[in-house]
């Protein structure tokens, strides 16, 4: 099993960890479903000289200082504000020996559905010392990340952002997290684009969205197991359409793996077209901004498919197409976007 983390007193470390892309697979890692991520080439840096009884964090992203006591409790990070509620959170489940005294950089864009939050939770943890297997530090991110964010996420993002790999996106059992690298076809690409809606899931209806959820899996039974017809079974209305979605988005996830794994673009690029539609129907949580920059990239000569990726309420599309499709024309679309690579997973070293 890898293992990440190093623990040690009064030293300097510089801690790295991904952002990532959901290639398939919303709104089901909290259900126990099947997700499809990748760990991207965008991250956050975090760079610290471990001492002291609090934890001070300076940005260039923000301009006050992130500054939590090492007693906080987990009340207290509930209650935390700005950025300043990620580092509460990671200090409040961590619980470090020592502090520190450090700075943050990221090259993930805040806000766009590229877990931008699970970057710094993971690598601000690294930082201060969390070490063990890949999954005992996924879980105590995820915590430490529901407890300062206030959303009840699920464990995708930060299990990704771990256990990434170069060149593969991560097949998760969310239900078990077993997860299973999947190569990307290399002479694929992976292009992210920013439709301009910056979103808080704090203020979104994610957390409306995990109730209704779990309110149609008190009738179903957990909806992993569940299949199209019992969901016919549930009341008209919201809980059937929310596990509508969940059950056949764990579907497009299996079609969209083998996809993968045979090199057939049209049929990732369908399933990825019939999970947008399930997001936005079943699911609400389009835009009208991500329906139309998913609809102009699937318009795009050399791309399979795409759809919006991560909770949705604004943020991002992200698009598989064939090598060379976005320098050749989707780089001239009036949105900010990326080819991203997949990537390995976060690392953590000790620099003085
Ligand atoms: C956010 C959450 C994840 C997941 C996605 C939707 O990114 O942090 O756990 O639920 O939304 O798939």
């Amino acid at each position: 099993m890898k293992t990440v983390g190093r623990s040690g007193g009064g030293i300097s470390v510089r801690a790295y960890a991904p952002g990532r892309v959901n290639l398939i697979g919303d709104h089901t890692d909290y259900t126990g479903g099947l997700v499809l991520p990748l760990a991207i080439d965008m991250g956050t840096t975090v760079e610290l000289r471990r001492h002291g009884a609090g934890v001070e964090l300076v940005s260039a992203h923000s301009p006050d200082p992130a500054v939590v006591p090492l007693a906080i409790s987990e009340a207290d990070a509930a209650g935390a504000t700005g950025w300043a509620r990620f580092g509460a959170g990671v200090v409040a489940v961590l619980r470090p020996a020592e502090g520190g005294l450090g700075t943050v950089r990221t090259t993930v864009p805040v806000g766009a559905g590229l877990s931008s939050s699970s970057a710094l939770t993971v690598a601000l943890a690294l930082a201060l010392g969390a070490e063990g297997e890949v999954l005992e530090v996924a879980g105590l991110c995820h915590r430490a990340e529901q407890l300062g964010s206030g959303v009840p996420g699920g464990i995708m993002d930060q299990l990704c952002s771990l256990a990434g790999e170069a060149g593969r996106a991560l097949l998760i059992d969310c239900a078990t997290l077993a997860f299973t690298p999947v190569p990307v076809p290399p002479e694929w690409e992976v292009i992210v684009a920013h439709s301009g809606e910056e979103r808080n899931l704090a203020d979104s209806a994610y957390a409306e969205r995990r109730r209704e959820c779990d309110a149609a899996a008190d009738l179903l039974g957990p909806l992993a197991r569940a299949n199209l017809a019992d969901t016919g079974g549930l009341p008209e209305g919201p809980r059937r359409r929310r596990a509508r979605h969940v059950v056949s988005e764990n579907e497009r996830v299996r079609a969209a793996a083998a996809a993968l794994r045979t090199g057939n673009g049209p049929a990732l690029g369908a399933a990825m077209a019939a999970s947008h539609l399930s997001l936005r129907e079943d699911f609400d949580v389009s835009t009208p901004a991500l329906d139309a920059l998913a609809a102009a990239l699937s318009a795009v000569p050399g791309v399979f498919g795409a759809r919006l990726t991560g909770a949705g309420f604004g943020g991002c599309v992200v698009a598989v197409a064939e090598a060379g499709t976005w320098t050749r024309q989707a780089g001239q679309l009036p949105w900010r976007s990326w080819v991203v690579r997949a990537s390995a997973g976060a690392t953590v070293e000790i620099t003085g």
